[in-house]
């Protein structure tokens, strides 16, 4: 097995696969995890009964953000490992789920038709293989009108905040993921993704030449303020 995981169809999800059964307990060691989840699915803005796309689903947290969040919706779930989607079948919801294995850069593929009153993607983008692609896929996705987040991390545009975000993940979110799901290799991924991906401006840019407009970038408060944004935006009419 290489060392370093590369973006692929299934490098990343095969990798999550192994952590999956631990998931959700690493998660509730990180202040904020959840409600932040909660912030970006409130911050779509949509009505009760919306249908809802949530992709690269993994265990259901954030469609349990969706769900707590827009009364009666209607949501899909998209992820490419079968053992989070394992996890998250297993859960109830306040709201109808659908579950789907499939990869996010090929939504079609896996019997995924639109219009969608709105998509979260919390921690997804950062992982595809060609975010200009899947971003055009997305937005053909929504009906016009309809809203988009990517929930995600972003930390290239501030010194500040690429300090903060490889102080923790060095100081505690790679030994935590050793200790306690037994491999540290999806948690040197993250840090890595994390420091490559776009910076606010960058990913900004890249919603707008996908034709999205409303573009906006909101903050979560704790350690993860500046590191983890709501990137919002919105199909024109
Ligand atoms: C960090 S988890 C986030 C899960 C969930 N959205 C949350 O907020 O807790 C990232 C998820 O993205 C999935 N993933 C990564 N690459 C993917 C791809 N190309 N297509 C679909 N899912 C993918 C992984 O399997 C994993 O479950």
């Amino acid at each position: 097995m290489p060392e370093q995981l590369k973006k692929s169809r299934t490098d990343v999800p095969d990798e999550f696969n192994r952590v999956a059964g631990r998931y959700d307990l690493l998660t509730a060691l990180n202040p904020g995890y959840r409600k932040h989840l909660r912030w970006s699915a409130r911050r779509l803005g949509l009505e009760p009964g919306s249908r809802v796309l949530d992709l690269c689903c993994g265990t259901g947290l954030s469609t349990d953000a969706l769900a707590l969040e827009v009364p009666n919706a209607e949501i899909v779930g998209l992820d490419a490992s079968a053992g989070m989607l394992a996890i998250a079948r297993k859960k109830k919801f306040a709201t109808e789920v659908q579950f789907v294995l499939g990869d996010a850069m090929e939504p079609a593929e896996a019997g995924i038709s639109g219009p969608f009153d709105g998509i979260l993607m919390a921690y997804g983008i950062r992982n595809v293989t060609d975010p200009d692609l899947c971003l055009e896929r997305l937005y053909r996705l929504l009906r016009p009108g309809g809203t988009i987040c990517f929930h995600e991390y972003s930390v290239a545009d501030s010194a500040w905040s690429r300090g903060v975000w490889n102080a923790v993940t060095l100081g505690v979110v790679i030994p935590s993921g050793r200790i306690f799901s037994g491999s540290a290799r999806i948690y040197r991924y993250l840090r890595r993704s994390v420091n490559e991906f776009d910076g606010v401006q960058a990913f900004e840019r890249r919603l707008d030449r996908a034709g999205f407009v409303e573009i906006r970038t909101e903050p979560m408060d704790g350690w993860q303020r500046g590191v983890v944004h709501s990137f919002l935006a919105r199909r024109p009419e």
